[in-house]
C-alpha cells in the first residue's frame, strides 16, 4: 500500500516537473529565444543532430518525442509545387494540390512597384500556408549577368538596388502568413551551366556592390528566416559550405539569425558542412541530384558522421546547438507561432493578385503608329501566330515547374475578348515536349508549319506572332543555359515569312529572357510578356486590347547582341567559364553599367518601356546643395501625364560620381517610384535618398566609402533616357 502511494505521488511529481520543463517551449506567449533555450536544454544530442538533416526528399524532422513538428519545404518561387514522393522528385499524383501560377520573377520586377511585390508574396504564402508548408523555396534574387542563364526569369534583373527594393516585400508578405521565405541562391549562382562545381572569381567590390546588395537586402530588412546555399564555388569552396560567405559576411556581419539551407544536393563534405555556416543539409543522395549513391539519410554529411564527430569530440557542441537553435527559432517563428494565420488556394483574390501583376509587369518595347493598343472590332481577322499563344508555360523550368488549377493562354483569351469568328490560329513553329534533363525536337514539318501559317496571316489584317523562349532544357531552364542568344525554333525566319505577306504584325514574347532581334526595324510593334503564370492570356488581352495601359520597365538590359553583353564581351574565361574556373572579368560592370560606361547602345536599355499615353518628368529638385555622409537627401520632381489615357510612369533616379579615387559606372540606380495619374494630371514626387547609398565598396579599406566631392542625380524613366540633372555635393 505505501509503496504504492510513494509511487502515485513520484509518479505525478515527475510529471509536473515534465510538464515544467516542457512548459516554456510551448508556451506561445514567451519570448522567442527563451523558448528555443528551453527545447534546446531538453533535447538529446542524437535529436538535435536530426534536425540538421533532410527525411524526404522535401522535409526534415522535428522532435516528435516533444511534439515540435517536421519542417516542410516546397518550391517556390511562383506557385507551390506539387507534392512529390517521398524520396523522389516525381510527383505524387495527389488531387488536391493544384495551385494558383503568379506570374515569373522578372515580371514581378518589371512592375517596378513594390506593393504588388508585397501582395506576390502574402498571396503566394497564403497558398504555402494552406498546404502546411514551413518553408518557401524562394524567391530567387541572382543577378542577371548573362541573356544565356537558364534561371534568370526565377529572378528579379540585373540591378541590385531594384532586385533588393522588390525582394524585401516580398519576403516580408511571405511571413506575415507565418511561412519562412528561403531566398537563394546565395551566391554567385549566376548560370545553370557546370553549377554544381564551377568555381567562381570575382572581386570583393563586385561581390559587395553587384552580387550581394538583394541578399543582404532581404537578410536585413526583409528578414528572412532562411537562406539557400547555391551549387556553385566561390574561391575554391562549395558555397552550402563556404566559410566566407556564409560565417563571416552571412552570420557574422549581416547578423542572419535564420536557417541556411542546403540547395538539393549541394553539400559534400561534413568536415566544412559543420563547421562552415550549413544549418540543414537536404538532397544529397537518395536518389537526390546526386545519383551515385543511395545512401539512407542518416548518412548524409550532416547526420551520422556529425553525430559520430560529436560524440567523439570532433566537433564542438557549440557548433550543432547554434544549428538546432536557428532550426527551432524557424519552426517557432512558423508552425509553432501563435499567431499563425490561416492560408488559402486558388482564391478568385489570387487569381487577381496574379493578372494584376501581371498587366503591370508586361513591357511595351516598340509601338510604331500606335499598333497597339487593339479595341475590340477595329479589324475583322486577327491572325494569331506562334506556339506561346498555346503552349503551357507554367509547366517546365526546372524547381520551379507548376501543376495548376487552370492557366489562362493568350489563344483562349484573345478570342474571348475578339470573338471566334474574328481570330484565327495557326501554330507557325513547334518546339517539342516539355521535358526536364534533356530535348526532344517536335516531329512536325517546320516548312508546312510556316507555309500554314502565312497563309493564315496573308488573309488577316493584323497579325500577333507569340512567340519568345519556353521552359524546355536549354531554353529558360534550370540545369543548362541556353546556347545561343537568337529565337530558338525557327522563329526568326517564320517572322521574315510572316512580314513578307503581312508587314501589319507585332511580335510578343513570352520569354525570361532577352533575345537578338534581327527583325526589330521590320515589325511596328513589340511586346515582352515573361511567364505570366494563370492568367498570362488575360493579363496579355487587357493590355493588347487597351483596357490596361503597359507601365512595366525592364529589369535587364537587352543586347543588340551577345557580345555587347559585359560578361561575353571577355569571351569563354569570363563565361561560362573553362569548365572548372570562371572569372567575372567585367567586374563591376554589369547591365547597363557596362552599356552606359562603355557607351555600347543596348537594343534596349534597363528601366525602358512604353505607354499608350505620354509623360514627363520635371523639376528636379533637393532640399539642399550639400550634404554630409550620414544624411538624407530629399529629392522632388513633377511628373505628368501629357497624354490622353491613364497610365503609370516609373520615374528613376540614377546617380554619378564623376571623379572618385577607383573607377565607379557611369550611372547607377538609387532611387525609383512608379506614379499613376490621370490624363493631363501632375504629381509632385519624394524620393528620400541616403547619402550613404552612394558609396562604393573599399577593397583597402574592407568596407564601404563615400568619397567627398559632387555627385550628379540623373533623373530619366529608363537608363537610357534621363531627362533632367542636378549636381549636388557631398562634404
Ligand atoms: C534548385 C532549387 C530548388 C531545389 C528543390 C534545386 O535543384 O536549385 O532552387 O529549390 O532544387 O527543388
Amino acid at each position: 500500500m505505501k509503496t504504492t502511494i510513494l509511487a502515485i505521488v513520484l509518479g505525478s511529481s515527475l510529471m509536473v516537473s515534465a510538464q515544467q520543463k516542457t512548459s516554456v517551449y510551448l508556451d506561445v506567449t514567451k519570448p522567442l529565444e527563451e523558448r528555443v533555450e528551453n527545447a534546446l536544454s531538453l533535447m538529446t544530442t542524437k535529436e538535435k543532430v536530426a534536425l540538421c538533416y533532410a527525411q524526404s526528399k522535401f522535409s526534415s524532422k522535428g522532435v516528435p518525442r516533444m511534439g515540435i513538428p517536421e519542417v516542410w519545404t516546397d518550391d517556390g518561387p511562383h506557385g507551390i509545387r506539387e507534392e512529390v514522393f517521398w524520396d523522389e522528385w516525381g510527383g505524387a499524383h495527389w488531387t488536391n494540390d493544384s495551385c494558383t501560377a503568379f506570374p515569373a520573377l522578372t515580371c514581378l520586377a518589371a512592375t517596378f512597384n513594390p506593393e504588388l511585390s508585397s501582395l506576390y508574396g502574402k498571396s503566394v504564402g497564403e497558398e504555402a500556408r494552406y498546404r502546411n508548408k514551413t518553408v518557401l523555396l524562394g524567391p530567387g534574387v541572382n543577378i542577371y549577368r548573362t541573356p544565356l542563364n537558364g534561371r534568370n526569369f526565377e529572378y528579379l534583373g540585373e540591378d541590385p538596388y531594384l532586385s533588393s527594393r522588390m525582394v524585401v516585400p516580398y519576403i516580408q508578405g511571405v511571413q506575415s502568413i507565418g511561412v519562412a521565405a528561403c531566398v537563394k541562391h546565395f551566391a554567385l549562382n549566376n548560370q545553370e551551366e557546370w553549377r554544381g562545381h564551377i568555381n567562381v572569381n570575382v572581386s570583393d567590390r563586385a561581390l559587395h556592390e553587384i552580387y550581394l546588395p538583394a541578399f543582404k537586402a532581404a537578410v536585413q530588412e526583409g528578414k528572412a528566416w532562411s537562406i539557400m546555399g547555391s551549387y556553385n564555388q566561390f574561391r575554391g569552396e562549395h558555397c552550402c559550405h563556404n566559410d566566407l560567405l556564409l560565417n563571416k559576411i552571412l552570420k557574422n556581419d549581416w547578423k542572419f539569425d535564420g536557417v541556411v539551407i542546403s540547395d538539393w544536393g549541394g553539400v559534400h563534405n561534413t568536415d566544412q558542412a559543420v563547421k562552415n555556416g550549413l544549418d540543414l543539409e537536404m538532397g544529397t543522395y537518395t536518389n537526390g541530384l546526386t545519383t551515385n549513391g543511395n545512401f539512407p539519410y542518416t548518412e548524409y554529411y550532416l547526420a551520422n558522421p556529425f553525430l559520430k564527430g560529436i560524440e567523439e569530440g570532433k566537433y564542438d557542441m557549440a557548433l550543432l546547438n547554434d544549428k538546432a537553435r536557428r532550426i527551432l527559432r524557424l519552426i517557432f517563428r512558423t508552425t509553432m507561432s501563435a499567431n499563425r494565420p490561416f492560408g488559402r488556394f486558388v482564391s478568385p483574390e489570387h487569381s487577381e493578385v496574379a493578372r494584376k501583376i501581371a498587366r503591370e509587369g508586361i513591357v511595351l518595347l516598340k509601338n510604331d503608329k500606335q499598333f497597339f493598343p487593339i479595341p475590340v472590332r477595329k479589324y475583322n481577322k486577327i491572325a494569331v501566330i506562334g506556339e506561346n499563344a498555346t503552349r503551357s508555360l507554367v509547366i517546365g523550368g526546372g524547381s520551379s515547374s507548376l501543376k495548376v488549377a487552370y492557366e489562362i493562354s493568350p489563344l483562349q483569351a484573345l478570342t474571348a475578348k475578339y470573338g471566334n469568328a474574328h481570330i484565327v490560329y495557326s501554330l507557325g513553329y513547334a518546339s517539342g515536349p516539355a521535358m526536364y534533363g534533356r530535348e526532344e525536337s517536335s516531329k512536325l514539318n517546320a516548312d508546312s508549319l510556316i507555309a500554314a501559317a502565312t497563309e493564315v496571316a496573308k488573309n488577316a489584317d493584323v497579325v500577333l506572332f507569340i512567340g519568345g523562349l519556353n521552359k524546355n532544357h536549354f531554353q529558360d531552364c534550370e540545369g543548362g543555359d541556353r546556347h545561343s542568344y537568337g529565337l530558338p525554333f525557327g522563329q526568326d525566319k517564320l517572322i521574315d515569312e510572316l512580314l513578307k505577306v503581312n508587314k501589319n504584325m507585332a511580335v510578343v514574347l513570352l520569354s525570361g529572357n532577352a533575345v537578338a532581334m534581327p527583325w526589330v526595324d521590320k515589325v511596328p510593334a513589340i511586346m515582352q510578356g515573361w511567364y505570366l503564370g494563370s492568367e498570362a492570356g488575360n493579363a496579355l488581352t487587357d493590355v493588347i486590347s487597351g483596357e490596361v495601359n503597359p507601365s512595366g520597365k525592364l529589369p535587364f538590359s537587352f543586347p543588340k547582341k551577345l557580345e555587347d553583353n559585359a560578361a561575353h564581351f571577355f569571351g569563354k574565361l569570363s563565361y561560362p567559364g573553362d569548365s572548372i574556373n570562371e572569372y567575372y572579368k567585367e567586374d563591376i560592370l554589369v547591365g547597363y553599367r557596362w552599356f552606359d560606361t562603355k557607351k555600347i547602345a543596348p537594343q534596349f536599355p534597363f528601366g525602358y518601356g512604353l505607354s499608350y499615353t505620354s509623360f514627363e518628368l520635371s523639376a528636379l529638385t533637393t532640399d539642399k546643395a550639400t550634404y554630409g555622409k550620414g544624411n538624407i537627401i530629399k529629392v522632388k520632381f513633377s511628373a505628368k501625364n501629357t497624354g490622353s489615357c491613364f497610365g503609370a510612369e516609373v520615374g528613376q533616379l540614377y546617380v554619378s560620381d564623376p571623379v572618385c579615387t577607383v573607377a565607379r559606372p557611369a550611372k547607377e540606380l538609387k532611387a525609383f517610384k512608379k506614379i499613376f495619374l490621370q490624363p493631363g494630371e501632375t504629381k509632385m514626387v519624394e524620393l528620400n535618398v541616403k547619402v550613404a547609398d552612394f558609396a562604393f565598396y573599399d577593397e583597402v579599406r574592407k568596407d564601404w566609402n563615400v568619397e567627398e566631392g559632387d555627385f550628379i542625380l540623373q533623373l530619366g524613366n529608363s537608363s537610357g533616357n534621363i531627362s533632367q540633372t542636378l549636381k549636388i555635393a557631398v562634404r
